[in-house]
């Protein structure tokens, strides 16, 4: 197997890429292929998100149609035809990892979609994960599962792990300016890899093994799990001395070293923070050694839904109300500010908590309307007013705050967003 002949076609953009799974991390990455002039072939098995791909249709807020109708008309389309596989020479793996119900490891989407490539795998193609998961999955689960197709990894194929750093929604970082962290099989996958993604990335960094770059990827989600569990930490400490975490946060960000901000919030939301650290708490377990960081981090961030809960029932005790019958407007589905996705979010955890109490909820967020099972509310002058409380539990940008504390009588709010409305009628408290 000649590196330099699929690097040839690559360099040359003849290269033909393969993704499977086209969600959140797979259709912006398809998209930028096709942007830099490469056919891209988008694999799903959930045909009704093919047709939609094929039709041009928008189907995450923050890429537009007219993006998703540049991938189909530069010649890119998508298919559940997994036969079609092997007319690829490129193929990049971007499944979900998710927590099974004993939140461990669920690695069944990455195992079908290896073992759909081993029943179609030919020589010279490239095979890369992108999925978040524990160092070592690449040699041990991957590799094997391709292997059986009677080919060797690093002799017939090319084998290499790189995470995706994509961060929905956020317009200063596209596909292309998130540094790409590599790690090969072997110094020629390594090479080959770096060529494919210097095509559409401005900065690639290469490891020495792909058990490096699978935990890079989880350091930097536990980095953020951690600093998240400590500001909520002090959150809670500070509340009862009456201190304001976002003041004191503020005034600490002004030292221009060794600081970094992170903000308290509702809970952990996301595909990323509530699930990526426990992959490694689960591997480390194997090692004989224990990860209490992130298991004290997971504490702690799980308690922060029910110390909203909690919060909500005293703000309306104040006010003589109890939270059954009380109607409730959530500002907010998304596990964060200005996207349309409420996977993990600890917004619908909260919901069920204040529902179990008695509560009567509604919700309003400008990015999801079709939530099962609670009902949507505009953010009118009435509906403000006939809500018991507001529980802000997302910051989005686009809603009108000063409406909120004009019209609302009590409002809870998670994210510090009241804090920029001047002199409301209602009565705020920070939660
Ligand atoms: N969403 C993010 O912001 C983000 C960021 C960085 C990394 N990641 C990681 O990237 C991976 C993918 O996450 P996502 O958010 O894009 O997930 P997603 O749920 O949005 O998309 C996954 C897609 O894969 C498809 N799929 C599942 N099994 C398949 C199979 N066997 N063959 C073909 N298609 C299949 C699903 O139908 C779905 O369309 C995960 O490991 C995640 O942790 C996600």
């Amino acid at each position: 197997m000649k590196e330099n002949v699929l690097t040839k076609k690559i360099t040359d953009k003849k290269a033909i890429i393969g993704i499977i799974g086209m969600g959140y991390v797979g259709i912006p990455l398809g998209i930028e292929f096709a942007q830099n002039g490469f056919e891209v072939l988008g694999f799903d098995t959930d045909e009704d998100k093919v047709n939609d791909i094929n039709s041009g249709k928008q189907i995450m807020k923050h890429i537009s149609t007219k993006k998703m109708k540049g991938f189909i008309e530069n010649g890119s389309r998508a298919t559940s035809e997994f036969n079609e596989l092997e007319t690829v020479d490129c193929i990049l793996m971007c499944v979900p990892t998710p927590l099974d119900i004993y939140e461990q490891p669920d690695m069944s989407f990455v195992e079908k979609a290896t073992t759909t490539i081993s029943q179609n795998l030919k020589k010279g193609q490239l095979i890369i994960l992108e999925s978040t998961t524990y160092p070592g999955t690449t040699k041990e689960i991957i590799k094997p599962i391709l292997e059986t197709s009677g080919l060797v990894a690093g002799k017939d194929f090319f084998l290499a792990y790189s995470p995706e750093r994509e961060d929905p929604g956020n317009k200063d970082f596209s596909v292309s300016r998130i540094p790409k962290v590599i790690g090969g099989l072997t110094s020629k996958c390594l090479n080959v890899a770096n060529a494919l993604y210097s095509q559409i990335i401005d900065k690639t960094i290469n490891v020495s093994s792909p058990e490096t770059a699978e935990a890079t990827k989880l350091m930097e989600n536990i980095f953020r799990a951690v600093n998240i569990a400590m500001v909520n930490e002090l959150k809670l400490i500070f509340e009862r001395m009456n201190i304001n975490i976002w003041e004191v946060i503020d005034a600490a960000d002004s030292k221009p070293f060794g600081f970094m901000p992170f903000y308290p919030g509702p809970g952990m939301g996301g595909h990323c923070i509530p699930i990526d650290p426990f992959y490694l708490s689960w591997k480390a377990k194997e090692y004989n050694t224990e990860a209490k960081f992130i298991e004290l981090a997971g504490e702690i961030n799980r308690k922060m839904t029910e110390n909203v809960a909690h919060r909500v029932g005293k703000a309306l005790n104040d006010h003589s109300k109890s939270i059954r019958d009380s109607k409730i407007l959530v500002l907010g589905l998304a596990y964060k500010k200005d996207i349309d996705d409420m996977r993990e979010s600890p917004a619908l955890k909260i919901i069920e908590l204040l529902k179990f109490k008695g509560a009567k909820i509604c919700y309003h967020d400008p990015y999801i309307k079709n939530a099962t099972k609670i009902e949507y509310a505009d953010l009118s002058k009435d509906n403000l007013a006939k809500a018991d409380a507001v529980l802000i539990t997302t910051d989005h940008s686009n809603v009108d705050y000063e409406k909120v504390g004009k019209y609302a009588k009590l409002v809870i709010d998670t994210r510090n967003v009241m804090a920029s409305v001047k002199n409301p009628k209602a009565h705020i408290l920070r939660a």
